[in-house]
């Protein structure tokens, strides 16, 4: 173990929630965090996926695990996690859940677009309210929103669930200040193409020039922890994305940003595509 990871306990405290964790980047998350010795709470919908990694963590990482299945969209969320969570001490929270439609914004219907809204915005925007006023009357704690380059300007055919990233980015990045004098880490990763099972349900078609080629989950939520450690407001996971996030913001004017997205999205998925995440 490297002394970051020796300290991660001092900083962090002995329970950490992950909402999204049955699979993917919340599973890549859940067991980093496992194997700094943190005890692991998992949030998500579907009950066997749920348990089969609550047990598997308990056994690799002899930590202490619970499971909740909860829809992070439904409307008494905050009343099943306050319930779920309190007696015990959590402090460090990764929202990880997103829904990420993809197509154009009318071919989703508005009821599809609020629930967007509900796991993609309320739903980060209560577990910070909730545990982050907790850990900063404790005076320590850490959270990371799961966001996306996609939330770094307008990303056609991803339009709703952009903005929705650019929500998670700004709320993080301004809690980071708010927050690092009560000795609160606040950071945003703001990934790129990372092979978790529901990126590759999308069927991205190579796109010509840019073909990215999606990371490690565990490279990604490993990176993450790394500079929520060092308390960094955000962090690009790997040399690509940090690329990419240099020409989208220092190289290009925001208009060519747009365009190059728009025009990358439409051939990796095509105009008529229309994909919606379970
Ligand atoms: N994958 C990429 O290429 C990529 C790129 C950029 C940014 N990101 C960001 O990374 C995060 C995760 O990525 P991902 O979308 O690929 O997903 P993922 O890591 O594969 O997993 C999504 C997780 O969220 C859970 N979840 C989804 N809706 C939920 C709900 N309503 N209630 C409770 N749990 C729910 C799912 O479990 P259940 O289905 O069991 O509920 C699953 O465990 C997102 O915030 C996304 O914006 C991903």
């Amino acid at each position: 173990m490297s002394s970051i990871s020796n300290d991660f306990t001092d900083y962090f405290g002995t329970w950490a929630l992950i909402a999204g964790a049955s699979e993917g980047l919340g599973e890549a998350f859940a067991r980093e965090i496992a194997k700094k010795g943190i005890n692991i709470i998992l949030v998500a919908r579907r009950k066997d996926l749920l348990e089969k990694l609550r047990s598997e963590i308990s056994r690799d990482y002899q930590v202490e695990t619970k499971a909740i299945q909860l829809d992070l969209a439904s409307a008494d969320m905050l009343d099943r996690i306050k319930a779920e969570t309190e007696n015990l001490e959590i402090g460090l929270v990764v929202y990880n859940a997103a829904s990420s439609p993809i197509g154009l914004f009318f071919h989703f219907n508005l009821e599809q677009q609020f629930k967007v809204i509900d796991i993609n915005v309320k739903g980060p925007m209560i577990f910070t309210h909730h545990f982050g006023k907790l850990m900063k009357n404790r005076g320590k704690g850490g959270i990371i929103l799961l966001s996306s380059l996609a939330g770094l300007q307008g990303d056609p055919y991803h339009a709703h669930y952009s903005a929705t990233r650019g929500y998670t980015m700004n709320l993080a990045e301004a809690l980071w200040y708010e927050l690092k004098k009560y000795g609160v880490h606040v950071m945003t990763c703001a990934a790129g193409a990372t092979k978790t099972p529901n990126y590759v349900s999308s069927k991205p078609k190579r796109s010509g020039l840019i073909n990215p080629r999606p990371m490690d989950p565990n490279k990604v939520a490993k990176g993450s922890l790394k500079s929520l450690r060092r308390n960094k407001p955000y962090h690009y996971p790997g040399f690509s994305n940090k690329f990419n996030a240099f020409i989208l913001r220092h190289l290009l004017s925001r208009k060519a940003a747009i365009k190059f997205l728009g025009n990358i999205a439409s051939k990796m998925y095509g105009e008529d595509k229309n994909h919606v995440n379970k």
